[in-house]
């Protein structure tokens, strides 16, 4: 019987690629990736450090695999991720029974430690760092009209309350013709979408030379980032280029313009703001001030009006008053963003601002949190709404979970639309649709053409 592989994936995007590209290659050495946990012999929990609650997640996860395997003799359970990074060996005293663990650096090495695991073979925590070389797994395996796909990996920005850096290592960019190969063979599988993923995304090739031999720009475009969009786009049968996450410091006029210009790039971008007040982001160290912040959006603004922001927001950052939480509200409205996700902040170890006082209470984190996101559903009703009537470009990606008789796709500006499939619609359609409600998240629509 075949070795069936259960991978449960937390925190971002990255791990979510990560996860993926683990599933290919563990498959390409003949075990079978499932869905369901239950009726797997090996169990992967993907980890994530950001917040302590992530943490807590993943391990009592990992608990309660490990403990099962009592009347589960031959389960293995291993760790890989983030928090893996971050605890070493200690992983083994916090997770009795585990089997093995890597960090974001070791994928490549899941295969082996599986097989050894399989085998009988003494727990092995893996968390050397592969020094960029050989790259990390590039296999995929979903086969819907979207994939994310790595373009930088690590951080070097060095943000006070950001654990990143530490579990991922500095930034370094992937060669880009090994990212146009992979984009390429992507479409030619049937994907229509791509989402390119960096932690600070347009600080691509800016380190680094990631060319070689450096194409002409026949759109003129010298910065690194803004020729990769360029270079995609050029790939036939690619209807969308996304990408994230984005920092104020990457939004220049070239990039502006590549949003602006190359079709398949779509008119939204998540750009962390963290905070609207100047005290807070100098001491998070996030490299711009509120001034900085509003030209940066006023320079995509300026270029695609239509451009959907959305936006990280950390409450409760030490010393920060009332006042300056108030400043974050306001500028936030300001913004008009999209969509914001919200994060009591939560200190971590080896972070700069874990040596000062986590001084806001957890109930003041609580409130603060509470009324940005009422403010943001408001904001967000009010902006879904006033696309009522519009007909915008879907991108169809399947049944709805809710109601298996309508589909849902995604507009250019990442917004959900749902509605009846047109008779002989395909999954990957690009369809035209015209919007007849919004409702609380998304939006209700009939197809036209
Ligand atoms: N505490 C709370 N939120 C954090 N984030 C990153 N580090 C912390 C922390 N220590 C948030 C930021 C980031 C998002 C991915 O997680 O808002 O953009
Ligand atoms: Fe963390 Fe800042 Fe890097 Fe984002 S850019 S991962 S917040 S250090």
């Amino acid at each position: 019987m075949k070795n069936t592989v259960h991978i449960r994936t937390y925190g971002c995007q990255m791990n979510e690629r990560d996860s993926e590209a683990v599933g290919a290659l563990l498959r390409d050495y003949g075990y079978e990736i499932s869905p369901d946990e239950s009726s797997a012999n090996v169990v992967i929990v993907n980890t994530c450090s950001v917040r302590q609650k992530a943490e807590d997640k993943a391990l009592g996860k990992l608990r309660l695999l490990t403990a099962g395997k009592r009347t589960r003799p031959g389960r293995v359970v291993g760790a890989m991720g983030c928090m893996v990074q971050r605890l070493g060996t200690r992983i083994l005293e916090l997770v009795p029974g585990l089997d093995f663990a890597v960090g974001p650096d070791r994928c490549a090495a899941l295969p082996a430690l599986v097989r050894d695991a399989l085998a009988g073979s003494a727990a092995v925590v893996d968390t050397r760092r592969n020094g960029h070389s050989p790259a990390p797994p590039t296999g995929h395996t979903t086969r819907g009209p979207t994939a994310f796909v790595n373009v930088l990996f690590g951080c070097s920005r060095g943000c006070s309350y950001c654990i990143v850096p530490a579990v991922r290592g500095p930034e370094w960019s992937r060669p880009a013709p090994d990212i146009r190969r992979e984009v390429a063979g992507l479409v030619a599988g049937g994907v229509r979408e791509v989402c390119l993923l960096g932690q600070s995304v347009m600080s691509y090739g800016r380190r680094q030379d990631v060319w070689g031999q450096a194409p002409a720009s026949p759109r003129g475009f010298a910065e690194p980032f803004p020729r990769l969009l360029e270079a995609l786009s050029e790939i036939d049968g690619l209807a969308r280029i996304r990408f994230t996450s984005g920092h104020p410091a990457g939004c220049t006029a070239e990039l502006a313009r590549a949003i602006r210009d190359l079709p398949p790039v779509c008119e939204h971008l998540h750009l962390p703001l963290q905070s609207g007040s100047d005290r807070m982001l100098g001491l998070m160290r996030r490299g711009y001030n509120r001034a900085a912040y509003r030209e940066a959006v006023d320079r995509l603004r300026a270029g695609s009006p239509a451009i959907a922001l959305t936006t990280d927001i950390i409450v409760g950052f030490p010393t920060e008053t009332d006042e300056e939480f108030e400043c974050t509200r306001a500028f936030m409205e300001e913004i008009a963003f999209d969509n914001a996700f919200v994060f009591k902040y939560s200190p971590r170890p080896g972070t700069p601002a874990a040596e000062m006082p986590d001084d806001v209470s957890a109930e003041e984190k609580m409130r603060r949190n509470k009324v940005l996101l009422a403010d943001q559903e408001r904001r967000a009703t009010r902006i879904l709404a006033a696309l009522v009537g519009a007909t915008l470009d879907v991108l169809v990606e399947g049944e709805s979970k809710r109601n298996r008789s309508r589909w849902t796709g995604r507009t250019r500006t990442n917004k959900i639309v749902v509605f009846e499939p047109a008779p002989g619609m395909r999954i990957g359609d690009m369809a035209r649709v015209r919007v007849e409600r919004a409702t609380g998240l998304s939006l209700i629509g009939a197809v036209v053409s």
